[in-house]
């Protein structure tokens, strides 16, 4: 059944999960953006209740999340996890707010649109209460497919992550400088949210691993992107690494096309797409990198060149803050696209 709530101007705005990594970068998102909202609510566990977070100048005090939270809320932002995103989900809706849930609990659902305003913004007016944000990696890597896409039909994309610590959330980013201060002293660091050690490592597993030897990280990867581009067919095959970079996501991309494709095209549709900045000037030594784009919101493209190894494809660097883009930011900007036009 489609959604039949008219959404207000200025509408109420609540953040699940208000104190953790993502949360926080919403809050800022909604400031930066000049959101049009009559009231926020910063909701988050009881442990954070009557903590206190900063929204245009002003302390909001955090309130516990409970079934009760969603009275007079119009937009409800979820960034608290998969199973508080499904325990909460029939509150939301049946309270006639519209949720956009940053976890991984609905994307694949038939029903549920999952949005990145740059690629498939149409599938979010279809929503019936609830709208996916995609995996981090998967929207960075679609917001630069989708020019490419346009030139000429993909084959086929390989792509190798090299993955924040902060997408694993605020305390797996206070684990990077923990272990990092550990080691450095020579003091026994001890993983507590990832598999092994971060600091001074690469870890190729990221979620769970599933029957087939892939994680579900890369599952994601795969077919978030053939959902978000509607392209069932398209083959990707994903290896996701987290490494120890506090916040953004690079990506190292091959994409194979269909027909032939000039690479001048490539650069020029990278150049001229939504939300893209290419930066790719080898002769300068200038190419995206985390450390220079921390809380920056376009994905950035470098090192464009072909692929020698197919017939007609390219290889691309592509890095954003994943905790903006890969996130918070497409988060809002879904919101953006409720509001009565
Ligand atoms: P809290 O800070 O009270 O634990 P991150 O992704 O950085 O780890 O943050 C997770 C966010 O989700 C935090 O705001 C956290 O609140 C919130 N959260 C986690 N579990 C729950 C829960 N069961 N109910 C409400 N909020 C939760």
């Amino acid at each position: 059944m489609a959604w039949t709530k008219q959404m207000p101007a200025r509408p109420v705005v609540a953040v699940a999960g208000a104190t953790g990594a993502v949360g926080a970068e919403m809050l800022a998102v909604l400031e930066q953006r000049d959101f049009p909202l009559s009231g926020i609510r910063a909701l988050a566990s009881a442990r954070s209740a009557g903590k206190r977070v900063r929204f245009r100048g002003e302390d909001v005090v955090v309130e516990e999340l409970t079934e009760g939270s969603f009275d007079g809320v119009d937009i409800a932002l979820f960034s608290a996890g998969a199973s508080v995103s499904k325990q909460y989900r029939e509150a939301v809706t049946s309270a006639g707010a519209v949720m956009i849930d940053n976890s991984s609990a609905f994307r694949m659902e038939p029903g549920v649109p999952l949005v990145v305003p740059e690629v498939n913004p149409d599938d979010a007016l279809s929503h019936q209460g609830v709208i996916a944000n995609p995996n981090c990696s998967t929207i960075q890597m679609v917001v630069a497919l989708a020019p490419l896409e346009r030139l000429a039909p993909i084959k086929r994309v390989v792509v190798a992550t090299y993955q924040a610590a902060s997408g694993a959330g605020q305390a797996a980013m206070d684990e990077l400088y923990a272990q990092t201060a550990d080691f450095l002293a020579g003091r026994p660091v001890e993983p507590k949210r990832f598999a092994h050690r971060i600091a001074f490592n690469c870890i190729p597993h990221i979620d769970v691993f599933l029957e087939d030897g892939s994680t579900k990280e890369e599952w994601k990867m795969v077919v978030e992107t053939q959902k978000i581009m509607h392209r069932p067919d398209l083959v990707v095959a994903a290896t996701c690494v987290r490494v120890p970079v506090l916040r953004c996501h690079s990506e190292a991309v091959a994409v194979e096309f269909g027909a032939p494709v000039d690479l001048a095209d490539v650069r020029e549709a990278l150049a001229g797409a939504p939300g893209v900045t290419v930066l790719d000037e080898v002769a300068k030594n200038r190419y995206p990198m985390p450390a220079m784009l921390e809380g920056t919101d376009d994905v950035y493209v470098g090192r464009i060149r072909r692929d020698p190894s197919v017939e007609s494809g390219i290889q691309m660097w592509v890095v954003a803050d994943q905790l903006r883009k890969g996130a918070a930011l497409n988060a809002v900007q879904i919101a953006e696209m409720l509001l009565p036009r």
